[in-house]
């Protein structure tokens, strides 16, 4: 089955040579988009699943994203794939809990996520069923998920910059600006995904716009999570020499190494193209630099 879809998306792209190459292209997003750090429970067994996310609505188990049949996404089509990560949505329309963070993934293009799915379709299944989440009363309850969609997904986004933060994908490139910047932009938030943990929510699991990157005083596994963008009390200092180096070799100036989920983030961001860093330093260096005191 893996070598069918796989041949099918092969002649779709016309050469083997093209198609290996959309493979390996593949392998890097789904790489830098960190599927693999809540996908499985250790790196050699592939994307079965299973590893635990804790959060303040109770544990969450993720699922089995290997193709295998029984167990995995193996009958997923291109279709079935996009629609989960632009739209949040399941085969069979169910709403997915935004611990998966599709609100990021949803930027990503088409053609993109046709490379990740040939990717994730041409690896080894693994059969391992999914185990249910263990989440506290009314969070158990998917069609609430409705409700968080509607105030912080589909919001109509002011302008093109806005649209990178929120709303429905894919990403619209922001004329006023740089390609390389387009090119971090759509890095940072389709793919690397940092708002999700360094920009704070508000009491419904909302992002606040107004604080992009401005750090977190909700811990994540007891570390604190800082302000990112160039404000005084954020990383004003930092050079493009600082961000090249944390973002390669996990140092920061101080040559402080970070560590939790940030350091599993930096195992990501090491594989990044030179030219690809260059646009992710680019747009970082560029965020509106916002402080949190006085919230
Ligand atoms: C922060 C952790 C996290 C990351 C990163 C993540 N996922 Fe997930 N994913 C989840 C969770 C949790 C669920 C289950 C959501 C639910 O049950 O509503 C999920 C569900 C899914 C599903 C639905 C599977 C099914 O059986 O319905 C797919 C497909 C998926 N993820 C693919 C991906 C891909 C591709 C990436 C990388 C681009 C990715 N995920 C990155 C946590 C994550
Ligand atoms: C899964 C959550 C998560 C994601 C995603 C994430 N971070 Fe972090 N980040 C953290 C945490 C937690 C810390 C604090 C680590 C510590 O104290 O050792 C941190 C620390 C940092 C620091 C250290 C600042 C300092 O001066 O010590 C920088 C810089 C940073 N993150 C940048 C980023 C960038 C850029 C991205 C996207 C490529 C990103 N982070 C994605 C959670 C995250």
């Amino acid at each position: 089955m893996t070598n069918i879809v796989l041949l099918i998306f092969l002649s779709a792209v016309g050469q083997t040579q093209s198609g290996m190459e959309a493979l390996r292209q593949g392998e890097y997003l789904t790489r830098i988009a960190g599927c693999r750090d809540c996908h499985s429970t250790n790196f050699t067994e592939g994307m079965a699943g299973g590893s635990q996310l804790i959060s303040p609505f109770g544990t969450f188990f993720t699922p089995n994203i290997t193709p295998d049949i029984k167990t995995g996404i193996g009958s997923w089509r291109l279709t079935n794939f996009i629609q989960a990560l632009r739209f949040g949505l399941s085969p069979d329309n169910v709403i997915y809990y935004p611990t998966f963070p599709y609100r990021s993934f949803s930027k990503i293009a088409n053609s993109d996520m046709a490379k990740m799915y040939a990717y994730i379709m041409s690896q080894p299944p693994v059969e391992r069923k999914n185990k249910p989440h263990q989440l506290a009363s009314p969070f158990n309850q998917r069609w609430l998920l409705n409700f968080w969609q509607f105030l912080f997904f589909k919001t109509k986004p002011d302008g093109p910059e806005e649209s990178i933060k929120i709303g429905v994908g894919p990403y619209k490139s922001s004329p006023q600006r740089s390609n390389l910047w387009n090119r971090g932009a759509y890095l940072v938030e389709a793919f690397l995904h940092c708002a999700e943990c360094h920009t704070p929510r508000n009491s419904m699991g909302g992002l606040k716009v107004n604080q992009w990157m401005a750090g977190s005083s909700e811990p994540i596994d007891g570390l604190m999570v800082p302000n990112i963008t160039p404000a005084k009390e954020g990383l004003a200092d930092w050079t493009k020499e600082n961000w090249n180096q944390f973002l390669t070799s996990g140092y920061t100036p101080e040559f402080k190494s970070v560590r939790g989920e940030m350091s599993l983030v930096l195992h990501n961001t090491a594989s990044l193209t030179a030219g690809d860093r260059a646009a992710v330093i680019e747009y970082l260096m560029q965020l509106k630099p916002v402080s949190r005191s006085g919230e």
